[in-house]
């Protein structure tokens, strides 16, 4: 099984397509982060006659969304009686019609690509397997009906689990992330200009917006960070939402009956669809949600996962990985001003897993900001709205958790171990002489060291052995196994240290 390695692709094995930022200069619009909503965004700009450039610090397509099961579709989960009860009608109502237009959009952008993005329509299903669930189903499926979603309660066609009931939304779709992302860069590109390998480290609001990029500065009318959590700290969306996230498989089932996208009902929850790549026909598979940086919990959902795919279909995964996105405190991304004063600094987070056609809306919803005018879905996702603290108490269990990691990493040094405890190939937190170190002894036995304390606000990050990465449990931060930024909030890489040569260092 080859383990970080998406079945969409990995940007190792591609050469960057957009040059990095070498020159200091000056804009109408910067878009902090060249994932899929930094280019949506571009998008929705392009008739703007505005000067639009997109900064992604690594690849274009690689990042979150390119390590996600790409489902095109406005059912999310079960969250339609949740959002009508916690938001109202209306807002719920909102939702519903933007993301199920977004399916569309996106299908119609899709077509415009080499391919198409191998976007293929399917019917996205909730299977429930108890009576507890079929119950909680019927409730949602009436909610989806009110507020003029394609829902109905009935069985797939071919689906090999037996289940109690389904709820089935009819003309959605699926496609290849990595494909998709690299194709709406090109589009983008007729009207924007993007730059790869150009990591934004400080941003200063003032008029105009100041960037620093590779060395370089980048003054900016207008300031859009798309970074999934925000790299400015205006607005602290750090401490409004918190991280989650999943394993997720791809095994070959080339004869398996599956019609349609499915997500099971309940918890733990699996997540299913197929794709074909390289010609051979897949079973994508997300398990259960878990804390990232807490080594135990990926083990659990990683064992719950395989054992899913083997007990149920008898499916060995030929790829492994792990994704990460952000819950917001009341169950709605935060999408526009960073802060109530902040009328040239804009934000997008707290996708909550739901991603694809959240972005296609908050594209446009960014993309009016920038030229002052109101998207009707503006209201939804405002980040200053005053509904924040429905459903707070599930917000508090995952910020009470960083508070949890900060303290007890820092003082109580709970992770700390041995360097001889360290495996061929693996990374761990050890205590030397003091300080926490982020300590990795790679294939042939060469030990190499990190500060193991988080760029972004101390906490102690932990090894991530799907990924081999850093990963930080308090606000999300990932960092690569030479401690250079996957992703933020936090921006500097984990410092460099020397391990004493009687550590077994070279
Ligand atoms: Fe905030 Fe690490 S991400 S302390």
């Amino acid at each position: 099984m080859r383990i970080n390695q998406p079945i969409w692709g990995q940007a190792i094995e591609r050469a960057p397509d957009y040059q990095p930022l070498r020159n200091d200069l000056r804009c109408d619009v910067a878009i902090v982060g060249g994932g899929i909503v930094g280019l949506h965004t571009a998008w929705s700009l392009r008739q703007s006659g505005l000067h639009v450039v997109v900064l992604e610090a690594r690849r274009i397509g690689f990042q979150a969304t390119g390590r996600s099961t790409a489902k095109v579709t406005s059912q999310h989960g079960l969250r339609y009686a949740q959002l009508i009860e916690n938001h109202g009608k209306e807002l719920a109502a909102l939702y519903a019609e933007h993301n199920q237009r977004a399916v569309t959009a996106i299908a119609e952008i899709a077509r415009e690509m080499p391919q198409g993005a191998s976007f293929e329509e399917r019917d996205a299903y909730v299977i429930a397997r108890t009576d507890e669930e079929a119950a909680q189903l019927r409730a949602e499926t009436d909610a989806a009906r009110s507020l003029g979603l394609p829902a109905t309660l009935e069985l797939p066609k071919a689906f090999p689990i037996k289940v109690q009931s389904a709820m089935r939304f009819t003309g959605q779709g699926q496609f290849d992330p990595v494909a998709y992302q690299l194709g709406l860069a090109g589009l983008v590109a007729r009207s924007a200009t993007i730059f790869e390998d150009s990591r934004v480290i400080s941003l200063e609001e003032g008029e105009p917006v100041i960037l620093t990029v590779n060395n370089r500065e980048v003054r900016a009318g207008k300031v859009i960070v798309a970074t999934q959590m925000p790299i400015a700290s205006q607005g602290k969306f750090f401490a409004r939402a918190f991280p989650l996230a999943h394993a997720v498989a791809a095994a070959p089932c080339p004869d398996m009956a599956l019609d349609g996208m499915f997500i099971t009902a309940g918890s733990p929850s699996f997540s299913l669809r197929t794709a074909v790549k390289d010609g051979v026909r897949h079973l994508v598979a997300a398990g259960p949600e878990y804390m990232p940086g807490e080594p135990d919990g990926q083990a659990q959902a990683v064992a719950s996962l395989l054992a899913f795919l083997r007990g149920n279909f008898a499916l060995e995964p030929t790829h492994l990985w792990t994704n990460e996105d952000f819950r917001p405190l009341d169950g709605l991304p935060f999408v526009g001003q960073a802060t109530g004063n902040s009328e040239r600094l804009f934000i997008a987070t707290g996708f909550d897993a739901w991603g694809i056609t959240n972005s296609l809306v908050a594209g446009e919803v960014l993309a009016a900001a920038a030229t002052g005018t109101e998207h009707p879905a503006a209201a939804l996702f405002a980040p200053q709205r005053g509904s924040l603290w429905t459903g707070a108490s599930e917000f508090l269990k995952g910020n009470a958790r960083a508070g949890l990691h900060f303290v007890g990493d820092r003082v109580l040094r709970t992770k700390a171990g041995s360097v001889d405890e360290v495996q061929h190939g693996q990374g761990a937190v050890v205590s030397v002489k003091g300080e926490q170190l982020a300590v990795m002894r790679s294939a042939d036995g060469t030990l190499s060291a990190l500060s193991a304390v988080c760029t972004h606000m101390g906490c102690i990050v932990d090894w991530n052995d799907i990924d081999e990465s850093w990963d930080c449990p308090c606000h999300g931060s990932r960092f690569d196994r030479d401690g250079g930024v996957i992703a933020g909030p936090a921006t500097e890489p984990l410092a460099r240290r020397e391990l004493p040569r009687e550590l077994g260092a070279e």
